[in-house]
């Protein structure tokens, strides 16, 4: 049941990838924060990967391309189409080890200013899938589940607690992916 409602689907294709990573290759990465909203605090871990705000030209191309596939999401499952907007896509970079702890999309932080909203669905594409580790995996009724993408995939989710996810260390190369949130 829970399974259903994680979808992947072909977002990018290998050229668009390349081009992503190559066009942010030397912007400037800050280091990715999360947010414990029981102590309602913010954390920042040596082992979490580089964080990036995707350009926006880069963005519009996303946006557009998620559109019929989301659509299709809500009308495969019987539902309105329920998100109005998306995010802007954040880059995680993640080498040497680096991972992202379990956690759960509760995003706070998109709406501190004039947005409003709740996150609904979640969007993961991964731009290169050259690298060993770093598998992506949810919790699923207390079963941890790997989800194998290839460069250019989307997985597509709910953003709520019964998504618990976590990316496993990376050890060797680079893994580049991006996440948007529809709201
Ligand atoms: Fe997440």
């Amino acid at each position: 049941m829970l399974e259903s409602y994680i979808e992947k689907i072909d977002l990018l294709s290998e050229a668009e990838c390349l081009d992503i990573i190559e066009e942010h290759k030397n912007a400037s990465w800050g280091k990715h924060r999360w947010r414990q909203n029981a102590v309602d605090t913010t954390f920042e871990q040596d082992h979490d990967p580089s964080v990036l705000e995707m350009d926006p030209k880069w963005g519009h191309l996303v946006f557009k391309k998620l559109e019929a596939p989301l659509r299709k999401y809500f009308d495969d499952r019987g539902q309105d189409f329920l998100v109005k907007s998306l995010s802007v896509p954040r880059f995680n970079k993640y080498v040497d080890g680096q991972t992202m702890d379990w956690h759960v999309d509760h995003i706070h932080s998109l709406f501190d200013g004039n947005l409003k909203g709740i996150p609904i669905l979640s969007i993961n594409t991964l731009l290169n899938d050259d690298y060993a580790g770093g598998e992506f995996c949810f919790n699923l009724d207390g079963k941890e589940v790997v989800y194998t993408l290839s460069a250019g995939q989307s997985l597509i989710w709910p953003s709520v607690f019964l998504y618990p996810h976590h990316v496993r260390p990376v050890t060797k190369g680079e893994r580049q992916a991006f996440i948007t949130w529809g709201f």
